[in-house]
Formats: C-alpha cells, sequence, structure tokens
C-alpha cells in the first residue's frame, strides 16, 4: 500500500480536538525558537499542552486525559505527585524554598546515593544531568592528565559541547552550530557494542575517560551487551582510562544501585540525575574519593591551580530537589518498585506485540525495564505477544526514527487518550493493570486508524 507522507485524517482530528493548545502553541511561537523550551517537546503541527498531573494521567488543557508514558523524561518512576514526595515537597516549601547555605537535607540526600550506589565513595550535586556529565568529564581529564574522551554513537550525555557529538546520524565526531573544532577534535565516537575498536583507540594511550549510557543508548534503544559493558571496564582500567557510567536514565530505575548494581561493574565515575531528584531539577556526578577529590580545596594555592576544579551552582543541592530525592530514593531503596514497574513494563509489552501479530503490522515492541519501545522497521509482525529481541538489528537501522510513522502514531494515541514520545515510552509504578488495559484498547483503536491511512 503506498505510504502517506502525511494523515490528514488524525492531523485534521488532532487539530480539531486542541484547540486551547492550539492557541498556546500560537502564543509560544512568538516567543521561543521553534515554539518550545525543549527540543524533544517538538511536534506536528502543535505540540500538547498539559495543565495537571496526578498518577498515571495528564490532563491537557482543552480537557481530555491521558494516560502518560513520558513520565517526566524517565524522571518519575512512582507517576505523577507520588504522595511521600508531594509531601516532602510541600513541607520544604513551607520552610524555604533556598537557603544559599548547606543543610540537612542534602546531607540526607548524599548518604543515600552514596549507600545505593556501589561505586559512590564521594558526590557532588548539580542543577542537571547535563552538568554532571560536564563534571565527569572535567574531573576524567584532571585526575588522569589526558585530554581525549570516548564515546558511543548515538549515546547522549546532556547537551554541551562537549559531549552532544555523534548522537545523530552521520554519528561523526563534527562540529555543528557554534561547537568549537577543538572541543569536539578532543572527543572520538565509536560505534556502540565494539570492543575492538576501544581497544584499538586506547591503545593511543591519550584518553582520559570512556562514556557509556550502560544499558545502551536512549535507555537501550540500542542495546549494549552486558558482555561488551564487562570489557569495557576491564579495557579502560588496563589503559589507564576512566570509566564513566551515565546513569542519569538507568540509575534508580534498573535497579536501587542502577546498572552498575545489576551488571555487578564499577565505574570510576557515575553520572545520575531524573528519578534522583524525585521528579525535580538536579543532577549529581559521584564516584572514587581520588576522583572526586579534584573537586576539594587544597590548602597549597600553587597546588589548587593544578589539582581543583571550581565548581558552584546556585541550585546545587536545592533544598526542594533534596527533599523530593530524598523521598524518592527511599522510596525506591527496597527494589520493590522497581520491580513492579518492570513487570508492568513486560506484560504491557506482551500486549502491545498481540495486537501487532494480531493486526499484522511489521513493527515490534522491545525493552528491558521499566520501557517498551518501537523498532518501526521490523521484517515481519511479531507472532505472538513474546518479548522480541533487536539483538541483530543493525544499530543504525535500530537508530533510524521514522518520523512520519512516529508522528501518526503518537496523533493517534493522543486521540485515544495516551502519550508518549512517540518511539520510546518510560513505565512506572502507576501504570497499574486497570490502566494498561486502557493503553492496549487505545494501541488497538490507533493502529486501527492508522490502517485506515495507509500507513501501516
Ligand atoms: C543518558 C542521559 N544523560 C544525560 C542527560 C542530560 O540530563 P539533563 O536533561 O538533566 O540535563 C540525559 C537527559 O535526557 C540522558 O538521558
Amino acid at each position: 500500500m503506498a505510504r502517506l507522507t502525511t494523515s490528514p485524517k488524525i492531523q485534521n482530528a488532532y487539530t480539531d480536538a486542541l484547540p486551547a493548545s492550539q492557541g498556546l502553541y500560537e502564543r509560544a511561537r512568538k516567543i521561543f525558537p521553534d515554539a518550545v523550551t525543549h527540543d524533544n517537546r517538538r511536534m506536528q503541527p502543535f505540540p500538547l499542552y498539559v495543565e495537571r498531573a496526578e498518577g498515571a494521567y495528564k490532563w491537557d488543557v482543552d480537557g481530555h486525559r491521558y494516560v502518560d508514558y513520558w513520565m517526566g523524561h524517565g524522571a518519575l518512576l512512582l507517576g505523577h505527585n507520588p504522595p511521600p514526595v508531594r509531601d516532602a515537597v510541600r513541607e520544604q516549601a513551607l520552610r524555604g524554598t533556598h537557603y544559599g547555605a548547606c543543610h540537612e537535607k542534602e546531607v540526607e540526600w548524599g548518604e543515600w546515593v552514596c549507600r545505593l550506589v556501589p561505586s559512590a565513595e564521594r558526590v557532588r550535586f548539580t542543577a542537571s544531568g547535563t552538568e554532571a556529565t560536564h563534571m565527569a568529564v572535567r574531573l576524567a581529564r584532571a585526575a588522569t592528565g589526558k585530554r581525549h574522551v570516548v564515546k558511543f554513537a548515538g549515546h547522549f550525555h546532556g547537551w554541551h559541547e562537549g559531549l552532544e557529538i555523534g548522537v545523530r546520524p552521520p554519528y561523526e565526531a563534527e562540529p555543528e552550530a557554534g561547537q568549537l573544532p577543538e572541543v569536539v577534535e578532543l572527543v572520538t565516537v565509536l560505534p556502540p557494542n565494539d570492543i575492538r575498536a576501544v581497544r584499538e583507540r586506547l591503545a593511543r594511550g591519550d584518553v582520559a575517560a570512556v562514556i557509556i549510557e550502560p544499558t545502551g543508548s536512549h535507555f537501550g534503544s540500542i542495546p549494549a551487551p552486558p558482555a561488551f559493558v564487562v570489557a569495557l571496564r576491564e579495557e579502560t582500567r588496563r589503559a589507564g582510562a576512566l570509566l564513566i557510567f551515565d546513569e542519569v536514565v538507568t540509575g534508580f530505575r534498573v535497579a536501587p544501585g542502577g546498572a552498575q548494581e545489576l551488571l555487578g561493574i564499577r565505574p570510576d565515575l557515575t553520572t545520575m540525575a531524573k528519578i534522583l531528584c524525585g521528579g525535580l531539577p538536579g543532577g549529581a556526578c559521584a564516584g572514587r574519593e581520588d576522583v572526586m577529590s579534584y573537586l576539594a580545596t587544597k590548602s597549597d594555592p600553587a597546588e589548587n591551580r593544578r589539582a581543583k576544579i571550581a565548581h558552584a551552582g546556585t541550585f546545587n543541592a536545592n533544598p526542594l530537589s533534596a527533599a523530593a530525592g530524598v523521598a524518592m530514593l527511599s522510596s525506591v531503596a527496597d527494589g520493590q518498585a522497581i520491580r513492579f514497574a518492570n513487570q508492568q513494563a513486560a506484560k504491557l509489552r506482551h500486549g502491545l506485540n498481540e495486537i501487532l501479530a494480531r493486526e499484522k503490522v511489521s513493527w515490534k515492541i522491545y525493552g528491558e525495564h521499566s520501557d517498551w519501545k518501537i523498532f518501526f522497521g521490523a521484517d515481519a509482525p511479531p507472532r505472538d505477544g513474546s518479548d522480541q529481541s533487536v539483538a541483530h538489528v543493525d544499530w543504525r537501522r535500530l537508530d533510524a526514527k521514522n518520523a512520519e510513522q512516529s508522528r501518526a502514531l503518537r496523533q493517534a494515541l493522543i486521540l485515544n487518550g495516551v502519550d508518549f514520545n512517540g518511539a520510546r515510552a518510560l513505565v512506572g509504578t502507576c501504570h497499574t493493570d486497570e490502566i494498561l488495559a486502557e493503553t492496549l484498547a487505545a494501541f488497538a483503536a490507533a493502529i486501527r486508524a492508522m490502517k485506515e491511512e495507509g500507513f501501516v
């Protein structure tokens, strides 16, 4: 069947259903580039504007309710506004939102990080995950005296110019707008999961650190086999390069101690954000005491210039984020919430693949933790709901977006009361069996609508 490049019926229905969102978009385009404040929130013909959220649901400004699978870009594991976090934030707000001073909650928060994350001997809070990876690279360069950083194609480590490299096709270490070539030259982008390429690059002896999303890029959209990550630990140790786990998404999600707990690997440095802060802004870099000591002040000024990284930040360990973070980490510490979210995600993947099998749609739903992702380019529909492997799919195909299908699916799902980012979804403890049933019915209806328009 001929593939359409636009989806008039679905798109017209979307536009008709969301006049208040469209009105806000018209205002926003006069003030924000692209009308948005985060690239991933762009949407054709205009984005959804959300008014409030609770549990698994969010409501838009036109009064529609959606089952939400954005989950705060991964910052939420217990759903929107979970009572322990909400109460902690409310209580903290009554005591002040910024002391410009040290406070007890930051100590408690730091203790939780060091208790849960196996490699965290020392920790520093930042205001975002982007700042955390910036800090980690700086620490690695200071501690090793080397300049180069290795990262993997497709892996995202925040938007600062030192690592926003090789994330999108053609995955080259090429400067983009406003990026200094001399900064980009210090970063080598290697294909994911290729240990030989890593070994060859490390052999030059100039690498300060290798940074990786430890379950693979975009939370395992291109899964990283555990054996590769184990080998990476060995190779970096042998080469005198630091291993940085970017656990901004995996931290406190795949296990209380993150991917490093699950894999039994100790990175030298770990970056965290999202769940760390219970849905409020923040981040952290943690790791080996000797490496983290490059943030500590030395008594001799000359030594300080050589061995001290200055670190300020108005919102580091902000009391509201600290209160939310303590409430969140204490809620996930025993692993129960994580297990439940994983179990619900597995049920959902099963149900979604069953629908694809029944409707004979050649996509695959996959994922390993509290997530589901769509591979739009599968050669055949799933046979049933069983877990789909993408292990043998070339990583470039897996990372390739199908913008048209993704947009049409997102619009069709929104029209049926479900929202996700168009290719990937995060699951929380709020996604109960009833909510899963609601999601599956919406997915089946969305697929039928897409079929009617020749989209699948
Ligand atoms: C793996 C990873 N690292 C770093 C970041 C950047 O974190 P932040 O958005 O808090 O700056 C993100 C954000 O999505 C991420 O997914």
